[in-house]
């Protein structure tokens, strides 16, 4: 197959959502449709379920879980579609941002009756900054939730992006009915059933049809009528180039669990969803049609087993074709590898790979080599511009607990950071390492993989920081000044680059008054730039 017919076919997203609101149903279901599973409850639930956030069986599970399910691929209507999957758990919301930047369309899961929560707000955001495309799937309609058109509201308010619905509900909870596919007009409707793929699809062509009284009932009928009448006069028609530019949403209502509303969209995911798009690379934007190849680590997961060491590397392939025992350049360290076994993951078999092409994701067997953002090519010297890092929210002081094993501490964190499950900050005198993250689950999975996978003990000490930030300047008389008057809040980051940990807002106010010369990032993008 040519590269550009592989390419063609490729469809690469992601599922998002706040905790509990479908996402690993959805897949499931996608998964079952796609015919990739044969039976629901094959896929295991990617949480670690709310009340265990000590019990470190689950973080070993979740992080068993999501190697095994990190990319998801079927072939469904002609096409290869390849399911990035992302955490559940809100603390490990940097993996989710960090994945986003390898997929090219979302699919955003939002629970009915809760509507828009923080966590879609975020991801949102997230999605925004790289105009990703959003298909959104209101979810749990057998269930009592808000009113449709009040939903659509609150969607366009607070995730700022126009919507328009493809589908819409026919009443909701015990009288949820079915949906009305308002692009293929017909009708679906509603039968609770978990397990298997059967639906009664009914094609009304005309809505003044009185089939549709007789199926739905008069006063059903009548409120659907009246309903789309308003959807058609309050939005516009459904614009392709205008969801691909991540300007409007299109909108499906449904039932993950009962199976209902995931045929429709899926079929229409196929249909107007990109294939791979390209990348911008801090020399040039990189086509996926270019015929050399190139791709990004976008994510790394330790190897479970702790007598090997060895990690794996996910890579996005934004270019060309990657090929197995092939020596490819990687680019920060300026030296030649090549891969014996790169692996794929379809559903939950791995398998070792020859050959793969633009939006498909291969695991890499490291022993320590990459950093999540790590560009590999043919040789060209280029680096793919990722999401940057944001600001932590905890910070905890790292202290050994066993002076023999300073070595293995050092190592171990070290290691952990390039996997991005922490960032960490190291400030002098002492070197004292600084550990930051968005939730405090890391701290936890970071103590317990530092006894289990490298014997360093160790303990964290919390620090009232308020927020880490970039400092940059050209003016080093500015400079000078502000490190001697700050040197008890200065440290630098593993790139080396100075950091400012303020502890109040007030005083990182003042210190933004005091020097007017130096700029304080709050994410880690001015990188980019510089790098
Ligand atoms: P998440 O990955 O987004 O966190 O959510 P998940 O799919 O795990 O779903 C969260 C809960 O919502 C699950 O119930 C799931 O069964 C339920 N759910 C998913 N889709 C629907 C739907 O369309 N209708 C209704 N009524 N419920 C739905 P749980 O009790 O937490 O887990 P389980 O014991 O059912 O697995």
């Amino acid at each position: 197959m040519k590269n550009s017919e592989s390419i063609e076919k490729r469809r690469t997203f992601g599922i998002i959502a706040h905790p509990d609101a479908g996402k690993t149903t959805l897949t499931e279901k996608l998964l079952l449709f796609g015919g990739a599973i044969q039976t629901a409850g094959a896929v295991k639930n990617n949480k670690i379920k709310k009340t265990a956030t000590s019990d470190f069986m689950e973080i070993e599970k979740q992080r068993g879980i999501s190697v095994a399910t990190s990319v998801m691929a079927f072939e469904y209507g002609g096409k290869q579609v390849n399911i990035l999957d992302t955490p559940g758990h809100k603390d490990f919301a940097e993996d989710t941002y960090r994945t986003l930047t390898a997929v090219d369309s979302v699919i955003l899961v939002i629970d009915c009756a809760n509507g828009v929560e923080s966590q879609t707000e975020k991801l949102m955001e997230v999605c925004r900054m790289r105009n990703t495309p959003v298909i959104i799937f209101v979810n749990k309609m057998d269930r009592e939730g808000k009113d449709a058109f009040t939903l659509l509201d609150e969607l366009e308010d607070k995730l700022d992006i126009k919507v328009r619905p493809l589908t819409w509900p026919i009443g909701m909870g015990d009288r949820f009915k079915g949906v009305y596919n308002i692009y293929e007009q017909n009708l679906n409707l509603f039968q609770a059933n978990k397990t298997k793929r059967e639906e009664e699809i009914v094609s009304i062509k005309d809505l003044n049809d009185p089939q549709l009284n007789d199926i739905v009932g008069d006063a059903f009928a009548d409120e659907l009528r009246e309903e789309l009448d308003i959807i058609d006069g309050v939005y516009d028609n459904f614009n392709r180039e205008a969801y691909l530019e991540g300007k409007v949403a299109p909108v499906f209502f449904g039932s993950a669990v009962n199976n209902f509303g995931v045929q429709e969209l899926l079929d229409t995911f196929i249909e107007i969803s990109p294939s791979p798009i390209g990348r911008e690379s801090d020399a040039r934007y990189v086509e996926p049609g270019d015929s050399k190849f190139s791709g990004f680590v976008f994510k790394i997961h330790a190897n479970l087993d702790p007598k090997h060491r060895d990690r794996i590397a996910f890579l996005r392939i934004v270019s060309g074709k990657f090929e197995r025992n092939k020596f490819y350049h990687h680019v920060r360290l300026d030296k030649n590898f090549k891969f014996p076994n790169p692996t794929s993951f379809m559903a939950q078999d791995k398998s070792v790979i020859d050959e793969a092409f633009p939006g498909d994701v291969v695991g890499l067997y490291d022993t320590g080599n990459f950093k999540i953002g790590d560009t590999l090519t043919e040789g060209e010297k280029m680096m793919y511009k990722g999401i940057p890092s944001f600001s932590p929210e905890i910070f905890m002081e790292l202290e050994n607990l066993d002076p023999l094993k300073s070595k293995q501490l050092d190592k171990g964190i070290h290691q952990l950071t390039d996997e991005g499950v922490a960032q960490m900050f190291i400030m002098q005198p002492g070197n004292r390492k600084i550990v930051g993250t968005v939730g405090q689950l890391q701290f936890e999975v970071i103590q317990h993989r530092l006894i289990n996978e490298y014997g360093a003990n160790c303990r964290f000490a919390p620090k009232n920081y308020f927020k880490a930030c970039w400092v940059t300047t050209d003016n080093k008389t500015q400079l000078d000044s502000f490190i001697k008057a700050k040197g008890n809040y200065l440290a630098k980051d593993k790139d080396d680059n100075l950091v400012f940990l303020a502890e109040t807002q007030f005083l990182l106010n003042m210190a933004e008054q005091d020097y007017p010369e130096l700029t304080f990032h709050k994410t880690s993008d001015f990188k980019l730039e510089t790098r």
